[in-house]
């Protein structure tokens, strides 16, 4: 990564899912450090767009180019990208059954430790991190030694990400929704969390429909997708136009 390139440089992204392009068109830049926050109506693309750059096979690249700190991103595994510093939390977390969540999190954090050059946690250290960061999350200590959010609620589901989160500590950390379903002290542990790790240099891109988290998070920028496209860049003023006009009425706007 040159001092003048972005953390994350998206360019053309166009990405086809079953028999349907998504996503047409995505440019977006992420510098390092920085918070976006990225909106757009339901269906707009926002988790394809995640869910790509994490690598998942249901979502197909047909052209355009994605590269974290230089590396060509859509030529890495997904693990790969993992331990080249990506987070992209799920905005609908699936269960693991059988595979216990303080395994699962070691074994991602480890992974990720060795790519930084660090060494990896003994069971003992990890667990010490995990406890203390499971209690400023507020997910019971119970749920570490669970499966991968197996019966898990829909909030919890949410706070084992953001757990996955606070111990990886990635360079770029996209979120998906993950306020959705929190209860108001999860909402606070979320800004809480994000502006520790921001502190520490992670940059976000995070997909949010909720006005007051988008306030609290103070972004650098405010996207908007529309038609396979980001359709508008703004500040956080962006943010409350389109919770005062709705998606419909923003895009009208834009177009007149
Ligand atoms: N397998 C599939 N075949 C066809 N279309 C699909 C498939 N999977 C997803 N889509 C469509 O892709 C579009 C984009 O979905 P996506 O989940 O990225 O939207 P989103 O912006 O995250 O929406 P939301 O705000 O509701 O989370 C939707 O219209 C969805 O129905
Ligand atoms: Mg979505």
């Amino acid at each position: 990564m040159t001092a003048s390139e972005p953390l994350l440089h998206v360019r053309d992204l166009r990405v086809d899912v079953g028999d349907r392009n998504i996503l047409k068109s995505v440019s977006l830049a992420v510098p390092a450090g920085a918070l976006l926050v990225l909106m757009g109506a339901n269906g707009s693309g926002k988790s394809t767009l995640g869910l790509t750059l994490a690598g998942h096979p249901r979502y197909r690249v047909v052209g355009g180019s994605a590269r974290l700190a230089g590396q060509d991103l859509l030529a890495l595994s997904p693990e790969a990208r993992a331990r080249a510093g990506l987070f992209v939390s799920f905005q609908a977390p699936p269960e693991i059954p059988g595979v216990k969540n303080n395994l699962f999190m070691r074994t991602a954090l480890n992974a990720v430790r060795e790519a930084r050059g660090e060494p990896p946690l003994d069971a003992f250290d990890f667990l010490g991190d995990a406890r203390a960061a499971a209690a400023r999350l507020g997910l019971p200590e119970a749920m570490l030694a669970r499966p991968v959010n197996d019966g898990f609620s829909g909030g919890e589901r949410k706070r084992n990400e953001l757990l996955q989160l606070a111990l990886l500590r990635p360079r770029l950390a996209v979120l998906d929704e993950v306020d959705s379903g929190l209860d108001v002290d999860g909402v606070r542990a979320v800004v809480q969390l994000v502006q520790g790790l921001r502190a520490q240099g992670t940059a976000f891109l995070v997909v949010s429909h909720y006005q007051q988290l988008i306030e609290a998070l103070a972004p650098d920028a405010v996207l908007r997708l529309d038609q396979g496209c980001i359709a508008e860049t703004g500040s956080l003023a962006l943010a409350g136009d389109i919770a005062r006009t709705g998606f419909v009425r923003a895009a009208q706007v834009l177009e007149a």
